[in-house]
């Protein structure tokens, strides 16, 4: 919902004038601040999350600017048909040499939910298609939840977890994984209490990853 405490017009002169006051306090409290940054950046993250507003990456998790490369589209989803997704995943990866890569899902993420339902909503119902896929293979598990804003977050977490295996399953990871270490970590984020949960789905390596989608030759 648009902010209705001011026009949209004052709204968006509002991002200007914050930030104005980002820099002050940046540059008070360290004067080479953006001299450090614009020099370039080694973040040591990838996030793949969700591009719902109530999640942003760098207030969760108390990092700053140059700490975490950010990836987001509609439910946090891992396509190797996005160009714009393989690109990020492929110049974090080889060229900024990150360690860890976090997908990070929310319960309540309405791309989840619509997935989850029948309604037809336009243009998103194609790219949040495979999370009824998601659904399909745990159907047995998730049919037997009663409750639907539960059977919702399992669903949510669950799709956390394909995504890990997704990036599991490409090349350009598995490559990596044959020189260095990488760790690709699953996170739901709760949007009522602010807390990020650990799905402990972690994947370093290529177990439990079917041998179809073993790469021999990289
Ligand atoms: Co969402």
């Amino acid at each position: 919902m648009a902010n209705e405490k001011y026009t949209a017009e004052e709204n968006y002169q509002r991002l200007l004038a914050n930030n104005k006051q980002f820099v002050s306090e940046k540059l008070a409290e360290d004067p080479g601040f953006f001299d450090k940054l614009a020099e370039g950046q080694s973040p040591d993250f990838l996030w793949v999350g969700c591009s719902d507003s109530r999640v942003p990456a760098n207030q969760i998790t108390g990092t700053d600017s140059g700490e975490i490369f950010v990836h987001r589209n509609v439910a946090n989803l891992v396509d190797i048909n996005d160009m714009n997704f393989l690109a990020v995943l492929h110049y974090s990866v080889d060229v900024l040499k990150v360690r860890h890569i976090i997908v990070c899902g929310h319960y309540g993420c309405g791309g989840v939910l619509a997935a989850m339902g029948n309604t037809h909503i336009g243009t998103v119902n194609h790219w949040i298609s495979r999370i009824k896929d998601v659904y399909v293979k745990h159907a047995s598990e998730l049919d037997a939840i009663q409750d639907e804003t539960a059977r919702g977050s399992r669903l949510v977490e669950l799709n956390v977890m394909e995504q890990v295996r997704n990036l599991a399953k490409i090349p350009l990871v598995q490559r990596a994984w044959k020189s260095r270490e990488l760790s690709i970590h699953g996170w739901v984020y709760g949007l009522s209490d602010g807390i990020l949960h650990d799905l402990e789905c972690m994947q370093d390596d290529l177990d439990g990853i079917e041998s179809i989608y073993r790469y021999s030759n990289i």
